[in-house]
C-alpha cells in the first residue's frame, strides 16, 4: 500500500475546503489500485469535509491534537473530539508546530501518546532535521532524538500502526525536495530505529516523505520500497497536481503488483 496524505495547513475556509474535497473525490472515482488518501484540513472545516467524503475511500485527519483528555484547557481540541468529528489520523509534531509554536520533543511525545492510547485515531509523527543540523552532518542524530523521545517506553497497541512522516525542515515549501537517495537512507534508518524501540513488525511501520513533493517528482520517491507514501503541502491544494500525484501512486502500485 502507498499513502498520500494532504496537509492543507491554514489555507482554506469552509467553501474552499468543501469545493476542493469534492473536486479531489471526483478525480479519484473509479480508480483501482488506489493509494490510501487522507486529507488533513483545518479543525473548523473537519465536519464539512467529512460529510463530503462520507461515502468515498478517502479518510480524514487532523493537523494537531491536544495533550489532555478533557477539562479546562481553553483553545485545545482533544483526541476524543477529533474522533467524534470523524478523524482517523492526526499529525503530531509538524515542524511548523515545533518551530513557530515552540513545541518541544516532550510536548510532541505527550500529544503522540494521548492520540495513541486515548483514542482510536492513528497518530502520524512528523520529524525532520533543520538545515543547520544537516550541514553539521547531524541529520540522523537529530531525527533520532525526536523519535526516541516519543517511542521510549511506549507499547504500541495491537490495533494501531506506526506512521512517521520524514519532513526535512529545509525541504518544506522549497524550490526542490531532498534527494531520493537521502530520503531512502533516512527512511531505512528510521524504520530500524522504530523496530528497535518498539516490538512492532516491519509491515506495521509506515514511513512517508514530505517536502516540496509535486506531480513531477513524486513518482521517483514512491517507486522506492522504503517510501510508503508522501505528505503533500502546497501541491495538495491544486486539484490537477494532486490528481497527478495520486495517479503516480496508482501507477507504482500497479507496477509493483505485476
Ligand atoms: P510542501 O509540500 O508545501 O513543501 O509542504 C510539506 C509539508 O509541510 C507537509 O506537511
Amino acid at each position: 500500500m502507498k499513502y498520500i496524505f494532504a496537509n492543507w495547513k491554514m489555507h482554506l475556509g469552509i467553501r474552499e475546503s468543501v469545493a476542493l474535497a469534492r473536486a479531489v473525490m471526483q478525480t479519484l472515482r473509479g480508480e483501482d489500485d488506489m493509494p490510501q488518501v487522507v486529507i488533513f484540513p483545518s479543525f473548523t472545516v473537519l465536519n464539512d469535509v467529512r460529510k463530503v467524503m462520507a461515502r468515498s475511500r478517502m479518510k480524514l485527519g487532523a493537523q494537531n491534537c491536544g495533550t489532555e483528555k478533557k477539562g479546562a484547557f481553553t483553545g485545545e481540541v482533544s483526541a476524543h473530539m477529533l474522533e467524534d468529528v470523524g478523524c482517523q489520523y492526526a499529525l503530531v509534531g509538524h515542524s511548523e508546530r515545533r518551530i513557530i509554536f515552540s513545541e518541544t520533543n516532550e510536548i510532541v511525545a505527550k500529544r503522540y501518546k494521548t492520540v495513541l492510547l486515548e483514542s482510536k485515531i492513528t497518530p502520524v509523527l512528523c520529524v525532520g532535521e533543520t538545515l543547520v543540523e544537516r550541514q553539521a552532518d547531524n541529520a540522523q542524530g537529530y531525527v533520532s532524538e525526536q523519535i526516541v523521545s516519543v517511542f521510549n517506553g511506549v507499547r504500541i497497541p495491537r490495533q494501531k500502526e506506526v506512521f512517521i512522516a520524514y519532513e526535512p525542515v529545509w525541504a518544506i515549501g522549497a524550490s526542490q525536495p531532498a534527494s531520493v537517495a537521502d530520503v531512502v537512507s533516512m527512511h531505512s534508518f528510521i524504520k530500524e530505529l522504530v523496530k528497535k524501540l518498539t516490538d512492532v513488525a516491519d509491515n506495521r511501520i509506515h514511513i512517508l516523505y514530505g517536502g516540496s513533493i509535486d506531480a513531477k517528482n513524486v513518482y521517483a520517491f514512491l517507486r522506492e520500497k522504503q517510501v510508503d507514501g508522501v505528505l503533500v503541502g502546497g501541491a495538495s491544494l491544486k486539484v490537477k497536481d494532486f490528481e497527478l500525484i495520486v495517479k503516480s501512486a496508482t501507477d507504482v502500485i500497479t507496477a509493483q503488483e505485476l
